[in-house]
Order: structure tokens, then C-alpha cells, then sequence
């Protein structure tokens, strides 16, 4: 060790490890510090590894550094990331693996069919699952999964203190405002009372050990948006848009929301829903009625994947109305869309845990 080396773990112990509260070096985080004449490198191990957590704690070190780090002197941590460390760490919903919101920056364009599908798609592959539906303003996850008449109970955990208890369906686990609300109440819960609802749903819900918590976002970029962020480490979200210029505007408003510094979120991608219509009478016709290739530029322009294109057939109108989601139904043709894109949630949110 040399003295640069010694200065770099002092400064360390100045900043803060999120995950346990102490400080990088008494946590055990310091892997490797290897300081030459150019360039200095910090092994650092984290166990939540969402961009965001990245981006703090690499700030704060280039910040603690500062005050001896010469500018021509090139900085570069490296994230080892202990999953396993993570679950056991995390604080709030520590028994569920991944986070993945559903969202959209306009209503109507289907956000919920995504959701719930991805939800039922992930939980065929064997997945454990659940979903939370945070739309106070149009709840219809309930509906979806046929549990509209159902109302959550409650347990105790071993503490003895009393938790939410998620309603099941078809093997997928879910809570939703409109659980609490009638769809009369629905207006007077907008505002504090819904976001303190839904902090409840999370924090104080026996969700259990989920590999997948899906989470239905409200349309648009509100502080609804900001607060869940903060509240809860998400692993990434998807934005839903139709073909239709405006939807696509408002798609590219809340790819930056989530993108932005202080978020940081990072996008697994875009999928457009109701891309084409195709009628039943003729399977193999595609009528691009809101404009074709939209959402493929945006992709490309936001270099984010183009998870899935979802076409506009009654058939997932006629499930989502059922409670029986498309995806849970092999005589729907449009199940395999939405196996689809559950496979390619699964690599990606498997690539981004491994970085
Ligand atoms: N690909 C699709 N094909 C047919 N109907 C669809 C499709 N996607 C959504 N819908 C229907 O459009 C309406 C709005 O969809 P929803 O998922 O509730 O949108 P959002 O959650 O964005 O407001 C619902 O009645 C739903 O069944
Ligand atoms: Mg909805």
C-alpha cells in the first residue's frame, strides 16, 4: 500500500454505503484500490445494482476524492454486484428479486393489458409474480384478473404486526387501489390519501418472495412517479405507446422522466400495443389504421430495444373485459405476443443484474 492508496481509504470512509448506512470501508465494500501515476481504480462490491445507486455512489466517491485527485488523473469504479447480498440487505421488499414498472405517457394506450399479460406471461414460465396497480386514477388490474369483488385481508408476520395480504388469481399475487376505492371513491383518493394508500401497499403487504413485482404506473410523469422511485429500488421500467404521433410524444417525455440524473431508471425498452389491427374474419391481414414504424424510430433514436409489437385484436379487448388475460389463454392468438416479450423481459433483466 502506498500513501496515494492510504489517502484514497481514508477519503472512502467519507462516503456512505446505501445499503447498510455505514460508510464504504467499515461496510466491506472496498474490494481492490489500485491508484497509479493516471489513473486510479475502486473495486467496489454493491447489491443493488440500479443505475441510480451506481450513479450516487460514484459521485460521491469523484466528490470525496476531489480536494487530492489531480484532473488529469482518469477515476473508474467498478461495480461488483452480490445478489445475494441484496436480497438480505434491501429494506423494503426484501423478498422480491425484481421490480418492473409498466409505464406510459398517455392513457388508453394500453399499459394495463401490458401488464397484466407481462404479469401472467412470466408467471407461466415459472416465475413467482405479482402486481401492484398504482394507477389511482383508472385502477383495472382487478378487473383483468377477475378479482374485482375480492377484498384483501390481513396477516400478521412474526412480529405480530398486521400486513396487507395480496389478493391471488391464477397463481399471480396483486393489490390494487381500486381494492380500497370504489370506482365512485375513486376522485376523492386522488392526491395524498392515494399516495399514502399505495406506500402502504408496499411497505406493509406480506407480498412474500416474488421473483417479479410488477408495478402498473398511472399515466404520464407525476409526483406519484418520483415518490415510487424513491420508495423502492426499481430494476427497470417498460413504456408502452401506440403508433399514433401524439402517444409516441408523450412515450419520449417519460423515457427521459426515467432517465433523468436524479432517477436514473433504467429503461428495458418500448413496446408498441396496438401496432396493427388485424380482424378475426382475416387472420393474416395487418391494417397499420395509427400509422406504422413509430415506435422502431423511437427505439432506435433512444437506443432502447423495441421489446414487442402487440397488435389491435378483440380478442385481447374481449380477455382483458373477461378477467382471463390473453396471455393465460392458449386458444387466444394473441398469447404468444406476450410470451414473447415475457422471455425478453427475463434476458434483460437478467443482463442488467449480472452488470
Ligand atoms: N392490443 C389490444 N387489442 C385490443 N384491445 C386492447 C389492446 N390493448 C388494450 N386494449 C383495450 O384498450 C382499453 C385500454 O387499455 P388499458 O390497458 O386499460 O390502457 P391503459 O392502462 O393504458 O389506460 C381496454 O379496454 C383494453 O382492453
Ligand atoms: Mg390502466
Amino acid at each position: 500500500m502506498n500513501e496515494r492508496h492510504i489517502q484514497i481509504e481514508q477519503a472512502l470512509l467519507g462516503v456512505l454505503d446505501p445499503a447498510t448506512g455505514k460508510n464504504l470501508v467499515e461496510a466491506g465494500r472496498v474490494k481492490r484500490i489500485d491508484a497509479t501515476e493516471n489513473h486510479w481504480a475502486i473495486d467496489l462490491e454493491i447489491t443493488n445494482p440500479a443505475l441510480h445507486v451506481k450513479k450516487k455512489i460514484e459521485a460521491d466517491i469523484s466528490k470525496a476524492l476531489s480536494p487530492f485527485r489531480p484532473d488529469s488523473v482518469q477515476l473508474q469504479v467498478h461495480f461488483l454486484v452480490n445478489s445475494q447480498a441484496r436480497a438480505e440487505e434491501r429494506k423494503v421488499l426484501p423478498g422480491v428479486r425484481r421490480v418492473v414498472a409498466v409505464a406510459s405517457g398517455k392513457g388508453g394506450v394500453g399499459k394495463s393489458t401490458v401488464a397484466v399479460n407481462l404479469a401472467a406471461a412470466l408467471s407461466r414460465l415459472g416465475s413467482r409474480v405479482g402486481i401492484l396497480d398504482a394507477d389511482i386514477y383508472g385502477p383495472s388490474v382487478p378487473l383483468m384478473l377477475d378479482t374485482k369483488y375480492v377484498r384483501p385481508g390481513l396477516v400478521q408476520d412474526e412480529q405480530g404486526r398486521s400486513l396487507i395480504e395480496p389478493v391471488e388469481n391464477y397463481g399471480i399475487k396483486m393489490l390494487s387501489i381500486g381494492f380500497f376505492a370504489g370506482d365512485d371513491q375513486a376522485v376523492a383518493w386522488r392526491g395524498p390519501m392515494a399516495s399514502k394508500a399505495l406506500t402502504q401497499m408496499i411497505t406493509e403487504a406480506a407480498w412474500g418472495e416474488l421473483d417479479f413485482l410488477i408495478l402498473d404506473l398511472p399515466p404520464g410523469t407525476g409526483d406519484i412517479h418520483l415518490s415510487l422511485v424513491q420508495l423502492l429500488p426499481l430494476s427497470g421500467v417498460i413504456v408502452v405507446s401506440t403508433p399514433q404521433e401524439v402517444a409516441l410524444a408523450d412515450a419520449r417525455k417519460g423515457v427521459a422522466m426515467f432517465q433523468m440524473p436524479n432517477i436514473q431508471v433504467p429503461v428495458l425498452g418500448l413496446v408498441e400495443n396496438m401496432a396493427w389491427f388485424t380482424p378475426l374474419e382475416l387472420p393474416d391481414n395487418k391494417y397499420y389504421i395509427f400509422g406504422e414504424g413509430g415506435a422502431a424510430k423511437l427505439a432506435a433514436e433512444l437506443n432502447i430495444p423495441l421489446l414487442a409489437q402487440i397488435p389491435l385484436v378483440q380478442g385481447i379487448r374481449e380477455s382483458g373485459d373477461r378477467g382471463l388475460p390473453a396471455a393465460l389463454d392458449d386458444s387466444n392468438p394473441a398469447a404468444v405476443y406476450f410470451s414473447d416479450l415475457a422471455v425478453s423481459v427475463m434476458e434483460i433483466a437478467h443482463r442488467l443484474a449480472a452488470r
